[in-house]
């Protein structure tokens, strides 16, 4: 009888998922809330063919040449900058991720941190919780218009398109984006957005939300120079990636007031969040929860785990990364 393949799950997931990857494999599990250090990853990892991970976990050329039995890397997440894609390709080792499946919660989230912001959800119960509220006043806690305001989002994937639905047909708001490649017209019509350079983006939109992958290309893509052409009155909303704001030179901006508010799902470095944005009032904090319900996270599970279960077992993963790696 041939062995079943041995695989790691990095990071803890559902029972049902474990269930399903355990009439396959030989499974090691990860207990919740833990999560291993670069060292006791590859530890792990030692004769295992598949790992599940969460997007936490970097896979680099070190620890693929430490690895060598590895032979799928599959993301629980549609975002895969811990992956070296290049370094996987070379070493042969497939890496896929987690598309579609969350493409409208995300959006829904990425709405609703731009309503908290804008409206000053978050700020104004901070302050009623605080016994603050001793009366009622014409402009206490008066934010910035939604409905019928310019919203320009920076990255017009899948989830950047499902925001600009949202607001285009929902709140009435022209939308206005900026991407490496401009979308065809009949997306550009399915979602009432109009393309324009970035310089313009950053002037115009009263509220800028960003959905870019991140890269070296995007590292700091909003810094000191970029809020400065934005206009005082302005929210920005990251739901993208961390690194991808400056995030010293937003607080900075924030404490300022040279834009309005910031709504942030991630950060450089998270869990970990920049001291000073923890001090500014005008910032809505969360924690990378952008697709997190209960059915999403699920499905993402499930199609990480389809792909472990279509690669080792079948020969077919259903969202590879770099399908080269099957050819050879
Ligand atoms: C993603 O899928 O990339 C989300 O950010 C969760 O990590």
């Amino acid at each position: 009888m041939n062995q079943r393949p041995s695989i790691l799950i990095a990071r803890a997931v559902f029972p049902d998922v474990v269930d399903k990857l355990q009439q396959h494999f030989e499974v090691e599990t990860t207990p919740a809330g833990v999560v291993w250090s670069p060292a006791e990853l590859v530890q792990r990892l030692q004769g295992k063919a598949g790992v599940l991970t969460t997007g936490g976990e970097r896979i680099d050329a070190a620890l693929l040449a430490a690895c060598p039995q590895l032979k799928i890397v599959a993301n629980l997440a549609v975002g895969y900058n811990n992956f070296d894609l290049p370094a996987m390709t070379a070493a042969g080792v497939l890496g896929t991720n987690a598309p579609d499946v969350l493409t409208e919660t995300t959006a829904d989230f990425g709405f609703a941190l731009l309503m908290a912001t804008a409206r000053r959800v978050t700020e104004s119960e901070r302050f009623l919780r605080a016994g603050q509220w001793k009366e009622w006043s014409l402009d206490l806690f008066a934010g910035a218009e939604v409905h019928g305001s310019t919203l320009g989002i920076l990255g017009m994937g899948r989830i950047g398109q499902a925001i600009a639905r949202r607001a285009a047909h929902g709140f009435g708001m022209p939308v206005i984006y900026h991407n490496r490649s401009k979308l065809s017209p009949e997306r550009e019509a399915a979602c009432k957005a109009t393309y324009v350079d970035k310089a313009e983006l950053l002037q115009r939109a009263d509220h800028l939300l960003l959905v870019l992958p991140y890269s070296a290309a995007s590292h700091h893509a909003i810094g000191a120079a970029e809020l400065a052409q934005m206009k005082p009155t302005a929210t920005l909303i990251n739901i993208a990636r961390g690194g991808i704001v400056d995030d010293a030179a937003l607080a900075a901006a924030l404490r300022e007031r040279r834009i309005a508010a910031a709504g942030l799902d991630v950060f450089e470095g998270e869990p970990s969040v920049h001291p000073d944005l923890l001090t500014v009032p005008n910032v809505v904090l969360t924690p990378h929860i952008a697709s997190a319900t209960l059915a999403t996270r699920s499905a993402m599970a499930h199609l990480a785990a389809d792909n472990l279960i279509g690669f080792l077992v079948e020969g077919r993963p259903v969202t590879p990364l770099n399908p080269v790696v099957l050819a050879g």
